[in-house]
């Protein structure tokens, strides 16, 4: 667990934690939930780990699905939700997001959620397009990515001049076979790979604009103002654009 994922703030006894990692992301989910307010949606979480966003859902009164690769993950993710009290509104399916489009009934799905996910997967086409396949028509979309010009500054300022180079070089935005990364974005890349899938873009932001720039005194000692001045930021050209992680929220067409 990293420093930004233990200090957390909570938006109140019933909220989702909000960190420099999720408050952008849960203020745009929030808007969906609320235009939605009386439905029980179908939410379905790839690559959804342990449950950050799954389990605040289920008790939000939605019934998610997890499709992740790791059984560790999914076994977490289970625990929590029993802990939670909502284990019978998550399930857990152990799967490859690559090959999604046979674990998802089509068309079945009001809320899909991808989270720093396409950047690992062999190939983020078919998964995005299973993604959308999984919609129902008016479904929503909300898909974070990792931003490559984050990463090249961050290099940079680190004193790796050649990684940051080879990032900024790279098609995909990959520093090469020692990447924990396989590929980055940019908004114009992945607005355009969402709209390849015939998801229409409504909204993009950045997330951690500056979470990740700021000495831990700073960022542990202010974290209400900081999660402020991110959501501030974070619709708003160039902050977005250097953010670590772009959020993107689509939608299939009705
Ligand atoms: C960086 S974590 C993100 C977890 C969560 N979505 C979040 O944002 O906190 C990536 C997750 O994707 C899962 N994952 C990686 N590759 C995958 C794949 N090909 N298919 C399904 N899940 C995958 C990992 O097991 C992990 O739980």
């Amino acid at each position: 667990m990293t420093r930004l994922d233990r200090v957390e703030q909570t938006s109140g006894p019933a909220g989702p934690p909000l960190t420099p990692r999720t408050a952008v992301v849960w203020s745009v989910l929030r808007a969906e939930l609320d235009r939605r307010a009386a439905a029980e949606l179908t939410v379905l979480d790839v690559g959804g780990g342990t449950g950050g966003f799954a389990v605040p859902l289920a008790l939000a009164g939605h019934r998610v699905t997890v499709v992740d690769a790791s059984p560790d993950a999914l076994a977490a993710l289970s625990r929590r939700a029993a802990e939670a009290g909502v284990p019978e509104r998550v399930r857990a399916v152990q799967g490859d997001g690559d090959a999604l489009a046979g674990l998802v009934e089509p068309a079945s799905v009001d809320l899909v959620l991808c989270h720093a996910v396409l950047e690992v997967v062999d190939d983020p086409v078919p998964v995005v397009s299973a993604l959308a396949g999984a919609l129902r028509p008016g479904g929503a979309a909300s898909v974070l990515v990792a931003g490559r010009a984050a990463a090249v500054l961050g290099r940079a300022m680190n004193g790796h001049l050649d990684v940051a180079a080879a990032l900024a070089a790279d098609a995909a935005g990959s520093a090469g076979p020692r990447d924990t990364l396989r590929r980055r974005f940019d908004a114009e890349a992945a607005a355009a790979l969402l709209a390849t899938a015939g998801l229409a873009v409504e909204e993009v932001h950045g997330v951690r604009v500056l979470a990740d720039l700021l000495p831990a005194a700073v960022a542990d000692g202010q974290l209400g103002a900081l999660v402020e001045l991110e959501r501030t930021l974070a619709a708003r050209s160039p902050w977005r654009d250097v953010a670590a992680q772009l959020h993107l929220f689509a939608r299939r067409p009705a």
